[in-house]
């Protein structure tokens, strides 16, 4: 280290320790900072199982994509404004944060489907098994319970709370299909994100959480937490708000070796050549984030994309199914022209057919296992795939079709959106998408 460089790095450990702590972090956050997104099956992931086979690994991620879609639309909660499910169960990438003062880690289910950022906490009524010890607010500096009358409370409760109600504490209380349910207080907390690219963790403040004190049904122990990335005032993406520029994206890794990142702020900026953009409009859940998908172009002919509700956004950008999910005549024009352009037999024995997926091709040979030009044709916005786009890998034999069927709720999700960098501005309105590799963000 040169001295000038030794004279800098004082002086800025200095400064830093100076100046209040929120100045030092607002620069943070305009800045941007990036995550990484851990692979729900990925070695790094507490879901992590070493004697499950990829075949095994690909068919639960299916079942998860058709779990998605039962929850995707809101049911009606009392509370009204909490509208998503807080489940970690569904959900295909973790990241790791602290909560609290002194920081206590969270592996958290990432979700763009969700709202809310979610612990368990101390002392609990009723808290599912989890692996890590569960967040106890009473021994954090930070931590502090949202009153009735506050900005916070009214933004997750549409009339505050219950007349009725003795205490002041901010409550939730959400209920959800098969008998889930979760209630707790309303609080602020501080997060850090320990980054990969800086030395230093990105801290935030008052953030609002949910702090689950009885949570029933589907959890899983293995996660401590949710963090909802979803378009509502309340998600962790809305709450950076201006420091971050309204901005986020994420980069799904399709080589298990470059590690997906979700990132914010500048880092967020989706930009360079290949970069296309389509508007953001509001859908048929506030929570997701809608495109319009116009069609898309295989082999030189076009399948419109048509939906009952045409006129607003008509596919949800998803990180957490793996399936694409699309209309019946949508599919079924798609399959045959893939399927007629291939020309090679589709596994048709039902003992060989993972369960849920539609068309499967057997030791394919490479050079016959070609796909045509496919084009993706979003309002504004073309996008080229390629084959690992559109099939899956179940094994080293064995490849289906990312595609499948929805009835009501569509969803462009994950194996279509392998590197590339995705990008969501709130503010502007836009989805923007770049071809890369993630580590060369
Ligand atoms: C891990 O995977 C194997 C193979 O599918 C399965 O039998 C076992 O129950 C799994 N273990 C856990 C803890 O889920």
């Amino acid at each position: 280290m040169s001295p000038y460089q030794y004279v800098f790095v004082v002086l800025s450990i200095t400064l830093s320790t100076i100046f209040n702590s929120n100045m030092y972090l607002t620069k943070a956050l305009n800045d941007g900072f990036s995550v990484e997104l851990i692979g729900r099956d990925s070695p790094k992931s507490p879901f992590y199982n070493s004697s499950e086979t990829q075949f095994e690994r690909m068919t639960n991620a299916i079942h998860r994509s058709f779990e998605r879609i039962k929850h995707f639309y809101p049911e009606d909660n009392a509370d009204r404004v909490l509208q998503s499910p807080i489940s970690n169960i569904n959900g295909e990438f973790l990241m790791k944060f602290s909560i609290g003062t002194p920081k206590v880690d969270v592996m958290a289910i990432v979700s763009t489907g969700s709202d809310l950022v979610w612990v368990q906490c101390q002392p609990c009524t009723k808290c599912f098994k989890q692996t890590d010890p569960i967040f106890d607010p009473s021994k954090s500096k930070t931590y502090k319970v949202a009153s009735c009358s506050s900005r916070v409370c009214g933004l997750i409760k549409k009339n505050g709370c219950k007349r009725s109600a003795m205490s002041l504490k901010c409550k939730y209380e959400v209920s959800y299909g098969e008998g889930s349910a979760s209630s707790g207080d309303i609080a602020e907390e501080t997060l850090t994100f320990d980054t990969n690219v800086r030395n230093s963790p990105t801290r935030v403040d008052k953030i609002i959480i949910g702090c689950g004190r009885k949570n029933e049904g589907h959890f899983s122990p293995q996660s401590t937490g949710v963090v909802g990335l979803g378009n509502s005032d309340i998600s962790l993406a809305s709450q950076l708000g201006g420091s971050t520029h309204h901005k986020f994206s994420y980069c799904l890794s399709l080589k298990t070796n470059i590690p997906s990142l979700l990132s914010f702020g500048e880092k967020a900026t989706v930009s360079g050549p290949g970069t296309v953009s389509t508007p953001l409009i509001s859908g048929r859940s506030p929570i997701h984030y809608y495109i319009n998908l116009k069609g898309m172009t295989v082999a030189g002919k076009r399948i419109n994309f048509v939906t009952p509700d045409s006129n607003a956004g008509n596919i949800a950008i998803d990180s957490g199914s793996t399936l694409t999910l699309v209309p019946a005549d949508f599919y079924a024009k798609l399959e045959s022209i893939i399927v007629e352009h291939l020309r090679l037999p589709r596994v048709t024995d039902k003992n060989e057919l993972p369960a849920l997926v539609k068309l499967c091709y057997k030791n394919p040979p490479p050079a016959l296992f070609k796909l045509p030009p496919i084009t993706v044709h979003f309002d504004g916005a073309d996008i080229q795939l390629d084959l690992h786009h559109i099939f899956i890998k179940f094994a080293n034999n064995l490849f289906c079709f990312a595609f499948n069927v929805a009835k009501n709720d569509f969803l462009y999700g994950i194996a279509i959106q392998y590197n590339f960098h995705v990008g969501i501005d709130r503010q502007k309105k836009v989805v923007s998408f770049r071809p890369t590799e993630c580590n060369k963000l």
